[in-house]
């Protein structure tokens, strides 16, 4: 196979570095939390651990549904962007390190890096349209020599998906919007222990 040449593809540096997590507090439900945050949590939480491995990545997204798009769920403190690249604010630390949720906030313009996770994921639209877009690794003789975009996606309040751990499903997400958009992220991660520890990244 020849190396691809088309605008859609990025070099693969195989660049393992991870960007930060902007807060970090105790573990447990962090200040600014709402009744209904809690309430997702709790039931969250209970989902999760019921489901081992990446069984519970179905089980997050459906906690997720029902609470996402309700205004009531986030106080002001966890909507507030950065002008600087996309914010991440912790929601929840779970104490025995099984779960994570934490709230994305992109301005019109910002995207994440391309990238894969260690841990399975769910995510869910608060506010506004942020698109995700997935990507393909070429293959050359067994070796990896570059990334294709092969769909990308215009997401809308209460939209749904998941992740699975590992570089097989590779993806940005970002703001293409002249709005503000918010999701709603759950891992099965420490991101208070470790918060560098989530993303494999391809590109920055
Ligand atoms: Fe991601």
């Amino acid at each position: 196979m020849q190396r691809p040449t088309d605008s859609n593809v990025t070099p693969f540096p195989g660049n393992l570095a991870a960007p930060v997590f902007a807060e970090s507090q105790a573990y447990g439900l962090q200040p600014g939390t709402t009744p209904l945050l809690a309430e997702l949590t709790e039931t969250m939480q209970s989902a999760v651990d019921r489901c081992p491995g990446f069984g519970a990545a179905a089980a997050a997204k459906s906690a997720l549904r029902g609470y996402v798009c309700e205004p009531a769920l986030l106080d002001t403190c966890h909507k507030e962007g950065d002008p600087k690249h996309y914010r991440r604010h912790l929601l929840y630390a779970d104490p025995e390190g099984a779960l994570s949720i934490i709230a994305v906030v992109w301005m019109p313009g910002q995207v994440t890096p391309i990238h894969g996770h260690t841990a399975w994921g769910a995510i869910g639209v608060y506010e506004g349209s942020p698109f995700c877009e997935n990507f393909d690794r070429y293959q050359n003789d067994q070796e990896a020599i570059g990334l294709r975009s092969k769909m990308k996606l215009l997401l809308k309040p209460g939209d749904l998906a998941t992740v699975r751990p590992g570089i097989d499903d590779l993806h940005r997400v970002g703001n293409d919007t002249p709005s503000r958009a918010i999701s709603i992220h759950a891992y099965g991660r420490d991101l208070l222990a470790d918060p560098r520890s989530l993303n494999i990244v391809f590109d920055s």
